[in-house]
């Protein structure tokens, strides 16, 4: 969507709000015995509370209110019966609608103890989005996103998923301008406006440049003993730079 009035500015902001203090309190609720199943049903209440709805629900009849994904499993994991394990990378990708304003967060979680090579990695990816969204601002090249992602990981050694990307969002989960690769691409033409909802959501890998569909239909994976983590925020494109909104 495009932000054209200070109303849907603070529609989105609190919307915004409820995604993000629903990741951050499940992060804190999850303990090694739990299952991914439970932890969603906690989540499902947070956002119930706010009188939010699952987005992925309500978009794409997602088997859940979040998705949780865990270890190589690294989007789309279905919550369910899977016990968390000490040590587990896990992800948990929080998005929702309220009032009409749809918002986009996720993050990863280890599950202490935490391995040195889990947090380098987590670390790099946070590093990565965070500088990708300073980069942007009303008029820069989209592809300044997936430029801003690519150093980071190659700096670090690094590889990126190129077959999840960052999306317009606002109004729906998947909307203008459409994907937005989350490596470097000196084909794409496109500029963002003034006003543009968008997430930014890189994923760095230890090795994988591509994600692979699991049989449920939903999950989407690593190979194995490789791992990749994912940091997302919805943010508000403007002439002076991002305003994050989760
Ligand atoms: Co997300
Ligand atoms: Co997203």
């Amino acid at each position: 969507m495009t932000v054209e009035s200070e109303e849907e500015l603070e529609g989105l902001k609190k919307c915004g709000r409820v995604v993000s203090e629903t990741l951050a309190a499940m992060g804190a609720y999850m303990e090694p015995g739990m299952t991914t199943g439970e932890l969603d049903a906690y989540g499902r209440e947070l956002l119930e509370r706010e009188g939010a709805r699952s987005a992925p629900e309500l978009t794409y009849d997602f088997p859940g209110a979040t998705c949780i994904s865990i270890n190589e499993v690294c989007a789309h994991g279905i919550p369910g019966d899977q016990v968390i394990q000490a040590g587990d990378l896990v992800n948990i990708d929080v998005s929702a609608e309220q009032n009409g304003f749809v918002t986009d967060t996720g993050g990863s979680f280890i599950v202490p103890p935490v391995r040195a090579d889990h947090e380098a990695l987590c670390k790099a990816t946070r590093i990565a989005r965070d500088k990708a969204i300073r980069s942007v601002k009303a008029g820069s090249k989209l592809n300044v996103i997936g430029k801003t992602v690519e150093q980071v990981a190659r700096k670090g050694g690094y590889t990126i998923i190129e077959n999840l990307a960052s999306h317009g969002v606002g109004r729906s989960l998947h909307e203008e301008p459409g994907s937005i690769p989350g490596y470097y691409d000196p084909a794409d033409k496109r500029r963002l406006w003034h006003g543009a909802v968008i997430t930014i959501e890189p994923f760095l890998s230890t090795g994988a440049t591509e994600a692979v569909e699991l049989d449920d239909g939903w999950s989407l994976a690593t190979p194995p003993g490789v791992f990749a983590a994912q940091y997302e925020h919805t943010l508000v494109v403007t002439k002076r730079g991002a305003i994050v909104v989760t």
